[in-house]
Order: structure tokens, then C-alpha cells, then sequence
């Protein structure tokens, strides 16, 4: 299919786009190249443009006779987006429905939306089933949400197909670890304790240690990239047959932030400094999905359910890419 990947030039995007080209399909990357890097392109076909800009979304569509459209060029800081809330709300929910007013327009009739676990908020139990309340405690979490219900009423229209895929802790390199993660500022544990491993920061903090949790740091359920992107393409096949999905993206496992530091430990065998800090405000204690679903109804498999292999392919990525990316 020729799809357009908004948001093709960030971490997500580029595994993304680079495995439908690998399997086939016909890439076009959308990207304002605000967050993501030129070079994580490869050779993919590249529009830059905004989401901001209806006409040129159009434009691209009908250019390139898009069949699909999946959707990374989201604001991801839950920090931030409590500081900056019109910010998230804007480029989250604003430019999502101006995108799919130029799909309308386009006649495209098939997304994949990147949606989130921060959805849920803080969750009663876990691990998450999709069914459970829906109560996002920050802006970041809430623009997601919206998006997801200007979806589902736009598909009751019979104008719009989508699968809302909520992500819990992506994370890894794929492509065989040449597509990694480069945040900037990075705020993610697994790229932040690699750099406290290679010598790029100081320490890792590790934020809060009294939570109700075995070793009292938070819970989350990390999972790969690539793994990600499989049930995407899944996602967007069976959306032939179907006009609405949502699905939790998760390993199931769940793996205390002190854990994942000893594991980055192991791998690379590096020792660094770790600082016990203050709570980050917002972080639920734990939170684990419950996959089953995606697994019954699409055949979901994931290939790197063990920790160690997603941070083997970070570490690999970040000894290959000490700067980061170059542009
Ligand atoms: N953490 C630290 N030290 C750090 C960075 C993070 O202890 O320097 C801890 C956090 O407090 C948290 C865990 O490591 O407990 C993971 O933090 P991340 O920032 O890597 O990820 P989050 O779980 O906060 O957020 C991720 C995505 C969000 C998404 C959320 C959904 O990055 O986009 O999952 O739950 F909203």
C-alpha cells in the first residue's frame, strides 16, 4: 500500500517507514523535521511539511495517491505538556484533526494512530486491559484521548477505518539497532542510563524510591520498536475487514526502573553513578498492559520480550551513534 507516515524522521516513524519499505509497501514520509533527523530517512520518499498546513497534507495525499495514513508527529513530554498545555493540544489534537479533514477531502480512508498508556492515567490494577477506565492525568495523556474520540465518532460517519494502538514504554533500535532512539532533550530512562554508561551525562537519577512496588521504584512495560511497528502493519491490513480498533501495545512484563539500570549494567559492562532522587511528578507506580487482545485478533507476536535484548540493541545503536544523529 502507499502509505503516509506523519512523523517518519522521529524514532517510531523511521522504524516505521523503513519496515513497510521492507515488506513491500510504498512509504511516503511527512515530517516538519521539528523533533526527528533527516538522517534516519534512509532512502525513503520525504514531503516536509506541517500538520499545521491542510493544503499541503492535501497536496501530498493526492501527489501521491496515499492509500493509508499512520500518524507518529505527536508531542510526547508528559513534563512538558503540563507546562505547556495549548502546546500539546495543539499539535496533538488540532493538527490530528486537520489531518484527517484532509483525508476526508482525499477520500483516504484508512489510520493507524499512535495513542499511548498514558490514556489510562493511573491505572486501578494492572496489568491494563483496553477496557478499563479511561482517565488521562495530564495534558499529554488527554490529547491522545481525544484524538481517539474524534476517531471513533469520524468512523461512525463510515468516512474514516482506524486502529488507536496505545503504546506502553517504547524503546530499543531496530533495523538491526541502525534506527535509534535521539530525543532532544532526552528524557527517557533507557537512553538516559546509556548515556550515564558511555559517559555522556554524569549519573542516572532514578526518581523516587518509595513507591508500593518490590524494590519501591516505578513499574513500566518496555517494549521494542520493532516489535511496535509489526503490529502496525497488522494493524493496517486488517483494517480491510474491520473499521475500528484499539489495541494496548505491551511485552505484559514489567520491569522496575532499578532493574532496567542493572540491566544496562550487564550489557555493557560499564559502571556509572546512580543518584536516588525525588519523585517526578505525574508517574503512576506501575504500569503493564495486557496485550492479550491484539495477540487473539491479530496474531501479534513480539520477538524481543526480554529486556536485555531491547537494551542490546540500544547499546549497539548508542556505541554507533556517540553524537546521536548527525542531522
Ligand atoms: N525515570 C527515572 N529517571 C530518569 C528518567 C525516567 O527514574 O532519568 C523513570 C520514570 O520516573 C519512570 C520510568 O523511569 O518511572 C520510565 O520513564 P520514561 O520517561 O522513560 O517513560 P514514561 O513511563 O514516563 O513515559 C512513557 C512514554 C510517554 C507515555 C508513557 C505512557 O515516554 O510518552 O510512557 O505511560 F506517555
Amino acid at each position: 500500500m502507499r502509505v503516509m507516515v506523519c512523523g517518519g524522521a522521529g524514532y517510531i516513524g523511521s522504524n516505521m517507514t523503513a519496515m513497510l519499505a521492507r515488506q513491500g509497501h510504498e512509504p511516503v514520509v511527512f515530517d516538519n523535521l521539528s523533533r526527528g533527523h533527516k538522517s534516519a530517512l534512509g532512502n525513503a520518499r520525504f514531503v516536509y511539511g506541517d500538520l499545521a498546513d491542510y493544503d499541503a497534507i492535501l497536496d501530498a495525499l493526492k501527489r501521491y495517491d496515499i492509500e493509508a495514513v499512520m500518524h507518529f508527529a505527536a508531542f510526547i513530554e508528559v513534563g512538558e505538556s503540563v507546562q505547556a498545555p495549548l502546546k500539546y493540544y495543539h499539535n496533538n489534537f488540532c493538527n490530528a484533526r486537520n489531518l484527517l479533514a484532509a483525508m476526508q477531502d482525499a477520500g483516504v480512508k484508512r489510520f493507524v494512530f499512535s495513542s499511548t498508556a498514558a490514556v489510562y492515567g493511573t491505572p486501578e490494577k494492572t496489568p491494563i486491559t483496553e477496557d478499563m477506565p479511561t482517565k488521562p492525568i495530564n495534558p499529554y495523556g488527554d490529547s491522545k484521548l481525544a484524538v481517539e474520540r474524534m476517531l471513533h465518532f469520524q468512523c461512525r460517519t463510515g468516512m474514516l477505518r482506524y486502529a488507536a494502538l496505545r503504546y506502553f514504554n517504547a524503546c530499543g533500535a531496530g533495523e538491526e539497532a541502525t534506527l535509534g532512539e535521539d530525543h532532544r532533550p532526552e528524557s527517557h530512562l533507557i537512553p538516559l542510563i546509556i548515556q550515564a554508561a558511555t559517559g555522556k551525562r554524569q549519573n542516572i537519577r532514578i526518581f523516587g524510591t518509595d513507591y508500593p512496588t518490590p524494590d519501591g521504584t516505578c513499574i513500566r512495560d518496555y517494549i521494542h520498536v520493532e516489535d511496535l511497528c509489526k503490529a502496525h502493519i497488522l494493524a493496517l491490513e486488517k483494517l480491510a475487514e474491520q473499521t475500528e480498533l484499539v489495541y494496548n501495545l505491551g511485552n505484559g512484563t514489567g520491569y522496575s526502573v532499578r532493574e532496567v539500570i542493572d540491566c544496562v549494567k550487564r550489557v555493557s559492562g560499564r559502571r556509572f553513578s546512580v543518584v536516588e532522587t525525588d519523585r517526578r511528578e505525574g508517574d503512576p507506580p506501575v504500569l503493564t498492559a495486557d496485550a492479550t487482545k491484539v495477540r487473539q485478533e491479530l496474531g501479534w507476536k513480539t520477538d524481543f520480550a526480554r529486556l536485555e535484548r531491547i537494551v542490546e540493541s540500544a547499546w549497539a545503536w548508542h556505541l554507533n551513534h556517540p553524537n546521536g544523529y548527525e542531522d
